[in-house]
């Protein structure tokens, strides 16, 4: 027996669990998800994902008719069926399964919903001591990247050619700003200490981890700003980190080879991952 996967309704091995080749997610990326980290057992940030998922569905005119508590329930099933301390759980909905269109279904039919357990370390993720080098790319993604949809090939294909060169992270950059990364939003860290991420317009996913980071670093007395920055600006930066549900705070040493700060992970970025692992464990669901 493989892991429990959730499919429409019922709870399956994960070898049995499928879905239609016709399933409009599959054919057109005509989908939405959620990623939740999970410790101990436990969900982190709930509230911030139903609101950003309730938001994509909305945008994309998917009708989920079910209750944000089922989902709830469905997702801490699998965490005591599947046992699963640390890690994360995915969600995925789909406009559903319907002779291959371009146009919506007609009359609409019932959303494809998937959710399955995935085990990962992220408190204690080896990735951090070392910090990642971040390869920039042109943000040549569509043009809505606050919804959180499933069509991702540029993100993946991106994050692979980083990988490729022998680093760890894409960044993307529009009118040579930056806009996030390829599965994170990215911060630097001026030399005169103050914050900076990009500000929430269609060009970035309103990141959970980035909102919990600006509440509790400004409760914090650090200095805020949600702005733009440049790529020139960020190599320049005292630190700079990215941030996501499945990597938290993630220290960045270098960009387009070029060190950020000391080329270590900076000491302002690794006390906000303690203050972030901490104030997280405060609200686990
Ligand atoms: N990605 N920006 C993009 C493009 C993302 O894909 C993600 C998350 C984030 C950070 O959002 P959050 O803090 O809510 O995880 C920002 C998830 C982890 C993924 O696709 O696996």
């Amino acid at each position: 027996m493989g892991r429990t996967v959730f499919v429409n309704g019922e709870y399956l091995d994960e070898k049995d669990a499928k879905v239609s080749v016709f399933d409009r997610g599959f054919l057109f990326s005509d989908s939405v998800y959620e990623v939740t980290a999970v410790i101990n057992q436990k969900l982190v940030s709930w509230k911030g994902h139903t609101q950003r998922l309730r938001r994509s569905l909305r945008e994309l005119k998917i009708k989920l008719e079910i209750s944000d508590e089922y989902i709830l329930n469905i997702h801490r099933r699998l965490l005591d069926v599947n046992n699963l301390e640390e890690g994360l759980v995915y969600l995925q909905i789909s406009r559903g399964v319907a002779d291959r269109d371009f146009s919506f279904p007609d009359p609409v039919v019932d959303p494809t919903i998937v959710v399955f357990t995935q085990e990962k370390s992220l408190i204690n993720n080896n990735k951090v001591q070392l910090g990642a080098k971040v390869v920039s790319f042109p943000d040549l993604r569509w043009g809505r990247s606050d919804i959180k949809s499933t069509q991702l090939l540029y993100a993946s294909i991106s994050k692979q050619q980083a990988l490729d060169q022998g680093k760890d992270e894409a960044w993307f950059v529009k009118d040579k700003l930056v806009t996030e990364g390829s599965s994170n939003n990215a911060f630097i860290i001026s030399k005169d200490k103050k914050l900076k991420t990009r500000s929430l317009t269609r060009d970035i996913l309103a990141g959970i981890t980035r909102e919990s980071i600006i509440q509790f670093s400004k409760s914090q007395g650090y200095i805020f700003e949600e702005k733009p920055f440049s790529l020139e600006e960020a190599k320049n930066s005292l630190e700079a980190f990215s941030s996501s549900s499945t990597t938290f705070i993630m220290p960045v040493v270098e960009i387009d080879g070029v060190k950020v700060g000391s080329g270590l992970p900076g000491k302002i970025t690794m006390d906000l991952r303690s203050l972030y692992v901490k104030n997280i464990m405060k609200e686990l669901i």
